[in-house]
């Protein structure tokens, strides 16, 4: 594996305006994040961008201590258009490199190759400008295809990962493979938190239930990017690390699983997706 370690928590930015992701980059810092996910289609890497700078500025953090990911958008996916994209991508976050690089959908239909937009980025990484090379909403099968036509490595997979969407299977096939899980919904954009057995947990534990997901995802050796607007959220989320769940708590929450994704990636239903961007 890969000499970069991930922090075993990060913030997403998923929905947050320029302004909202500067705030929440600024605070997530401050409070001691080091690990910073959004993507060229969240159309806030300006703003996460202003919150770097801002907290590189003022001493907060260096840049070499956080990691910040971005994702190639699938209308870019193309292997000229990706490099292209990835240098608006640094532009707009304002650093000379980003840590991961993901591919954010393996969108086919579009013009997704492995072996030229993974080698287009494989360029990029020889130049200095991506540390890592990610994948997102890759299946194991996908991922062995990949691996068969790149000559890099392939450092993590972001994909949806909760207490109510498990995917034990998927989990194991990343850790055989040396490639660290980012889980991204991991509060189940929100619905988890509703959970009977959860809340029974939480208030055992005197943790939130946002915590006991957390830190459910953390237990399982992945890594959870949760989204958070305010700063009691991210303050909450990130005192997750505190929480050490007993077994049987971990098995109780093994047993919730309701195999229910949330997020439809277009990987799943291209023709939807197509159509409902006029491509
Ligand atoms: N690669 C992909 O295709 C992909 C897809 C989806 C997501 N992601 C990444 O994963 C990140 C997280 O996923 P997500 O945004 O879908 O969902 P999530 O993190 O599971 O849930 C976010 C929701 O939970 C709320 N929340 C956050 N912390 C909370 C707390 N401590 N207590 C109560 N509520 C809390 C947030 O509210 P507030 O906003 O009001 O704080 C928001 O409504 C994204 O932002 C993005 O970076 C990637």
């Amino acid at each position: 594996m890969s000499e970069m370690k991930l922090p075993k928590i990060g913030l997403g930015t998923w929905m947050l305006k320029p302004y909202e992701a500067r705030y929440s980059t600024i605070q997530a810092i401050k409070l001691g994040y080091r690990f910073v996910d959004t993507a060229q289609a969240y159309r806030n890497e300006k703003g996460v961008g202003d919150g770097l700078q801002e907290v590189f500025e003022k001493g907060i953090a260096k840049r070499e201590e956080v990691i910040v990911s971005t994702k190639v958008s699938p209308l870019s996916i193309r292997p000229k258009a990706a490099v292209k994209s990835t240098y608006k991508s640094l532009k707009r976050l304002q650093l000379d490199y980003v840590d991961i690089m993901y591919i954010h959908f393996p969108a086919f239909v579009l013009g997704y190759s492995h072996k030229k937009t993974l080698g287009a980025l494989g360029e990029l990484v020889d130049e200095g400008k991506i540390r890592h090379i990610g994948v997102s909403n890759f299946t194991p099968q996908l991922i062995k295809d990949a691996l068969e036509v790149i000559d890099k490595p392939i450092f993590a997979n972001q994909i949806e990962h909760h207490p109510y969407l498990q995917q034990p299977e998927v989990l194991k096939f990343h850790k055989e493979n040396n490639i660290f899980q980012v889980s991204y919904s991991p509060l189940g954009r929100g619905k988890a938190l509703k959970d009977s057995v959860i809340n029974e947990i939480a208030r055992k534990n005197k943790f939130s239930a946002a915590q006991v997901c957390l830190a459910w995802v953390i237990d399982k050796g992945a890594y959870p990017v949760p989204k958070a607007t305010s700063l009691d959220h991210l303050k909450d989320n990130f005192a997750a690390l505190d929480l050490q769940l007993s077994d049987e708590d971990i098995q109780k929450i093994d047993a919730i699983d309701k195999h229910e994704r949330y997020v439809h990636p277009p990987v799943v239903s291209p023709k939807e997706w197509k159509k409902k961007n006029n491509l």
